[in-house]
């Protein structure tokens, strides 16, 4: 049987996952030896994400935590995405297994949990190693996901698509309104406040202001490196039992690059509107969905931290 403190533990974990623009859009229930991750319909984002495609993104991150934490305390599991069809609030379960000693591999990740943040500041002009990489491919691929990396032509080829998007957010008034509800100021327990926005780009780059469109006056500017890395993270599948396994792939990829020292942050705005998505999808050749834009890199500059609710103030029952 779990005891208090190993939910704290599992829950802990997986409110430490990423979600489009700290929504957290998650709550918790757990029903021994199993664990659910439902859908918080407060917490979605209705303008950018109408089909909740990165809300179970998010989800699937947070259930591959709840793995790696379960991973360090003995139990093995598994992830089941809309497990219950007469339930369908319940977008991930894990189950878990007997308990042992701790499983190896995952629970390796476990320091990465509470280290990995997204950071949107400049990077150093330093390659990432090949054989880095290739940890970074495999982590993807366990998961079930890809991961393309871009090379220069089709790295000029996002940035034009970025400002393209970026054009049509400045005109976008209900856009503008939800992220304003999430992004910018100083807040805690959710959203992002500027000191987690990173700085302003002084020059065109490839990169994503969440606050675009609207004043954050104590951002300072810098210049960033001219040629990113960035790597597609993509799904043959494209339906809502993918886009879970897309969060558990992203997350086992960031915790992974996390134990690298490298950092990650996203141009997703690409793939909130279908027009631009399907030209993303024919620069990685067409056959995988992509689901996250990854900017990957060692960063130049300190960032500050989103914070996080307690996962008390989203946990159901325990049955
Ligand atoms: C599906 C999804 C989409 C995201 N899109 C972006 C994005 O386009 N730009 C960005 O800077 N961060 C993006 N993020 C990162 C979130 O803003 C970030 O995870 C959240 O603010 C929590 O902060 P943390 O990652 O530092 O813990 C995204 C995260 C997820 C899961």
């Amino acid at each position: 049987m779990l005891t208090k403190d190993e939910v704290d533990i599992l829950l802990t974990a997986a409110t430490h996952a990423p979600s489009m623009h700290n929504t957290q859009p998650w709550r918790f229930e757990v029903h021994e030896p199993v664990v659910d991750v439902l859908l918080d319909k407060e917490r979605t984002l209705d303008v950018a994400d109408p089909a909740g495609r990165a809300a179970r993104i998010g989800i699937g991150a947070a259930a591959f935590n709840i793995r790696v934490a379960a991973a360090v305390l003995g139990y093995k599991s598994r992830l089941v995405a809309d497990p219950d069809p007469a339930r369908p609030d319940v977008v991930a379960r894990l189950f878990l297994g007997g308990r042992k000693t701790p499983v190896p591999g995952l629970g390796r990740m476990y320091g990465a949990v509470s280290q990995r943040h997204t950071y949107r500041g400049p990077l150093l002009d330093q390659p990432i190693p090949a054989r880095v990489r290739d940890r970074l491919d495999e982590a993807a691929r366990i998961e079930g996901a890809q991961l393309h990396w871009l090379g220069p032509w089709a790295t000029s080829r996002l940035a034009e698509l970025l400002r393209q998007t970026d054009t049509a957010d400045l005109a976008d008034e209900d856009r503008l309104h939800e992220r304003l509800r999430w992004i910018g100021g100083d807040r805690s327990g959710d959203g992002v406040q500027d000191s987690a926005l990173g700085p302003a780009p002084a020059r065109p780059a490839v990169v994503r202001d969440l606050s675009l469109g609207f004043e954050s006056p104590h951002r300072g500017q810098a210049v960033y490196e001219t040629q990113p890395a960035i790597a597609i993270l993509s799904t043959r599948a494209e339906d809502a039992v993918g886009w879970v396994h897309a969060g558990a792939a992203l997350q086992r990829v960031l915790l992974t690059a996390t134990s690298y020292d490298l950092t990650a942050s996203f141009v997703n705005q690409v793939l909130e509107r279908p027009e631009t998505r399907i030209q993303v999808r024919e620069l990685i050749c067409g056959r995988y969905w992509p689901q996250m834009v990854i900017r990957i890199g060692y960063p130049a500059q300190p960032a500050g931290h989103t914070s996080r609710l307690d996962w008390h103030d989203s946990f159901d029952q325990w049955f």
